[in-house]
């Protein structure tokens, strides 16, 4: 039997910087669910559809193929098409645009296999918001990782400054309020803790100390 660890929570609060170095620790594969609803949401600002235009969304879900691959260092990589879009779905108006995509049933329908297989043959770390309480409910380990909005958005302000974006902390920090509110308000699969989670708050945690928590709780569950 594979092992599934599933780490759930809001924009921001370092699930995948933590999963990612996790997943090395332990060997097991880290799959970033975020990036798929990521591409949807690329795929419909390419084609000059709404974000909140379900119908021209569910019609546009016909015609694409998102994939999931690994590259030489067994880093996530995501295909629209067979395009690698890896880089170009992490930008603000994607973020928003995945948020507002991820809200319509069937796109999460239509990615929900996909997720599931990954599990099936691999030892995974899975992230995302609906990953304990739908996609894997029955996880050997289950983890909410959550910060203040504040915290969450100081931190992602800096990721996007670092890559040479021109954003502001305002900006970025309303941005996560919506996100949150979207993501937490939304009929389908909202983001909440699952009953058997553990909740882990990182706002006063460095990256390390992060780190070592999740790890010390999943071989304490495994
Ligand atoms: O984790 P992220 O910020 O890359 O996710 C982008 C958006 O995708 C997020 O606002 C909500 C949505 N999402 C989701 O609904 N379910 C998941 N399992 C992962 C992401």
């Amino acid at each position: 039997m594979n092992i599934a660890i599933a780490i759930d929570g809001p924009a921001g609060a370092g699930k995948s910087t933590i999963a990612k170095l996790a997943a090395k620790e332990l060997s097991f594969i880290y799959v970033d669910t975020g990036a798929l609803y990521r591409a949807i949401g690329l795929c419909a600002y390419r084609n000059g559809i709404g974000s909140k235009d379900a119908p021209a969304i569910l019609e546009m879900l016909k015609d694409i193929k998102v994939e999931l691959a690994f590259n030489d260092k067994k880093e996530q990589i995501v295909l629209l098409n067979g395009e690698d879009v890896s880089s170009l779905i992490r930008t603000p108006e994607i973020s928003m645009y995945a948020s507002d995509v991820s809200a319509i049933p069937q796109v999460r329908a239509f990615l929900l296999d996909l997720q599931r297989n990954m599990a099936k043959t691999n030892n995974i770390i899975m992230d995302g918001r609906d990953i304990g309480t739908v996609v894997l409910p029955d996880a050997n380990v289950k983890i909410f990782l959550t910060a203040s909005a504040e915290v969450r958005a100081k931190r992602r302000y800096d990721e996007l400054i670092e890559k040479g974006m021109d954003v502001k902390y305002e900006d970025v920090l309303s941005d996560v309020i919506t996100r949150d509110y979207n993501d937490s308000h939304r009929e389908t699969a909202p983001l909440k803790p699952a009953d058997d989670s553990v909740i882990v708050d990182t706002s006063d945690l460095d990256l390390n100390q992060s780190v070592e928590k999740l790890i010390s709780i999943m071989k304490e569950r495994m």
